[in-house]
């Protein structure tokens, strides 16, 4: 049975219904498991462990994830994201469950590391991790109380993520572009975005591929779509397509400004594209490309479904 925490928000809801296609026997909590509470935790799983289908996955989906609000709300940003993915590791060992987990590329400081020929390279597991704010603070912590407290884990780190299920980049630009003649977007951060329903597929072929006896060494893995662009050039994408698909309908201009001239709470990440080629090795998978994905999700929204 595989217990995904987190199971309302954005990724989880995606999951949710990705397990269910699958055929994974899933159950799901949100708040009402509350993960700051270890007793909570260790209450329910030992509950289902009588029922005779005990707990053998854990999935965090649950975390504090409002980055600028968290510049002035640490303290429960620290409690949820670090305590909090550490309580559920805690848990995990003592139920002797397997752990996926979700972290951040926000655990960098976005400045990219530089290759031989000193051009930057996306960012691998195992390169130092800086975060800058504290979001990424506390799930670079949470990324580390979840390893002090089990071997058994996987922790999945991703950026940009948008799916239907939550608000996102593709939401928000879509409402602005719909609202506004202009929309100005920042062109001087670079990454790759991440369609939830991707991230879900991949997710569950860590456990299937497991269950299926396959040796998966647990530890840190990027995952991302492929390619790399600037918010403004996602922004642009969102546009063009948007209009071709009859999701927008009048016309706006997408201009591109600098991070300096959109004065935000945080400061976030220049650089945080992810190297994914352990996990394409370890699982033997292909990851589509950020442009195939955004078409195929803004294609589900004028079905109206996915
Ligand atoms: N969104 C991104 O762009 C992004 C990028 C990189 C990595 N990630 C990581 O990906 C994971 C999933 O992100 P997401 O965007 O799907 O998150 P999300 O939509 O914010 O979902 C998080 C869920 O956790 C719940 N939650 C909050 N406090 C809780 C508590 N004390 N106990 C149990 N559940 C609680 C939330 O409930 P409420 O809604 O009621 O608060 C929400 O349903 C996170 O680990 C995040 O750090 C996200």
């Amino acid at each position: 049975m595989i217990w995904l925490i987190g199971n309302r928000g954005m990724l989880g809801t995606e999951l949710s219904l990705v397990l269910e296609k699958q055929g994974l026997a899933c159950m799901g909590t949100d708040r009402e498991i509350d993960i700051t509470q270890p007793n909570a935790l260790t209450f329910f799983a030992e509950r289902q462990a009588v029922t005779g289908v005990p707990i053998n996955w854990i999935i965090n989906c649950a975390a504090y994830t409002a980055v600028d609000k968290a510049e002035d709300d640490g303290e429960n940003c620290y409690r949820l994201n670090t305590e909090g993915a550490g309580n559920i590791a805690v848990c995990a060992k003592r139920i002797g469950a397997r752990m996926i987990h979700l972290s951040t590329d926000y655990v960098f400081n976005g400045c990219g590391v530089k290759d031989t020929s000193g051009a930057i390279r996306p960012y691998r597991e195992d390169d130092e991790t800086d975060p800058i704010g504290v979001y990424g603070r506390t799930k670079r912590d949470g990324e580390r109380a979840v390893q002090e407290n089990t071997s058994d884990v996987y922790i999945i780190r991703t950026a940009w993520l948008y799916g239907k299920y939550g608000n996102n980049f593709v939401h928000t630009m879509l409402r602005l572009m719909k609202e506004r003649d202009t929309v100005t977007v920042v062109d001087d951060q670079r990454g790759s975005p991440t369609w939830a329903f991707d991230l879900a597929h991949t997710i569950t072929a860590f456990i299937i591929a497991s269950e299926a006896g396959k040796t998966i060494p647990f530890g840190i893995y990027h995952f991302s779509n492929e390619g790399n662009m600037s918010w403004f050039d996602f922004a642009r994408e969102i546009y063009d397509e948007g209009r071709n698909l009859g999701l927008l309908t009048d016309g706006c201009t997408v201009k591109p400004c600098t991070s300096a001239e959109f004065p935000a709470r945080v400061k976030r990440p220049a650089y945080s594209v992810l190297d994914k080629s352990k996990i394409k090795d370890t699982l033997g998978i292909t990851i589509p490309f950020w442009k195939e994905s955004l078409s195929i999700y803004l294609h589900t929204l004028v079905k109206g479904a996915i």
